[in-house]
């Protein structure tokens, strides 16, 4: 039996592997992945880039009317795109990382992402990874997982993305940042980072992607009765 058209919602904190994993299973499945953070992300380049952010202070008066006409959204399946321009490498800057925690934060920044990403969300079929997908964007979400992993793993984790992408981080520094924004996420009057009641939690410190795979092929098995995800 194949995996019905259902929504899979996936949270947890900062580097826990969620869009390896997410990806993984939507390639697994047939399914289409959508990265919401990628419209966090989107949102503070335009604020950025729009002169929004300075010294770390975001000017509400202007991002929040601007956000009216703001065009962010998923082309070619999963890139993230300003209009007609493709921002995908954009938004993965350190610049944009460094700013988005407090950017998420805004409650008018939470309506306007969360009504587009329900948008994607009729058709099902779609993993959507995040911080509140399972909690608030879709609670009624058929399957919700939450991932957590050891604080030193994710930095590790963290440490090594940066170094393979040519740049010199500081171990500590990289577990500072990664703590600070769990921090701000969890703890954000707006729909903050927490486990819904009724998510699968998955501890991945010591698993393998294959192992992951197969913790999610247990999970259909047992909630779905479904042994081959694709048959
Ligand atoms: O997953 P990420 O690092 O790309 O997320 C970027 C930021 O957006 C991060 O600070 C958490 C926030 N975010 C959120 O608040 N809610 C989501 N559903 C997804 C991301």
């Amino acid at each position: 039996m194949k995996v019905p058209d259902i929504i899979i919602a996936i949270d947890g904190y900062s580097s826990t592997g969620k869009s390896t994993f997410a990806k993984l299973i939507s390639k697994d499945f047939g399914f289409l992945y959508l990265d919401s953070g990628a419209l966090y992300r989107g949102v503070t380049l335009f604020a950025l880039e729009s002169g929004f952010i300075k010294d770390g202070d975001i000017d509400l008066e202007r991002l929040i009317p601007a956000l009216d006409g703001l065009d962010i959204h998923f082309e070619d399946g999963s890139k993230t795109y300003m209009g007609q321009r493709c921002i995908e490498s954009e938004i993965r800057t350190l610049e944009v990382s460094g700013s988005v925690s407090p950017i998420a934060a805004i409650p008018q920044v939470r309506c306007y992402v969360d009504k587009k990403l329900r948008e994607f969300g009729e058709k099902g079929r779609i993993v959507m990874d995040g911080r509140d997908i399972g909690t608030t964007v879709f609670p009624n979400a058929q399957l919700k997982i939450f991932m957590v992993a050891d604080d030193n793993v994710r930095a590790q984790r963290r440490y090594d993305e940066m170094v393979a992408k040519g740049e010199t981080p500081d171990f500590e520094e990289v577990l500072k940042n990664l703590k600070e924004r769990d921090h701000i996420d969890s703890t954000r009057e707006t729909s903050p980072l927490r486990q819904a009641e009724d998510a699968f939690v998955m501890d991945n410190s010591d698993m393998t992607l294959h192992e992951e795979t197969v913790w999610m092929r247990g999970i259909l098995q047992g909630r779905f009765g479904i042994l081959d995800p694709r048959a």
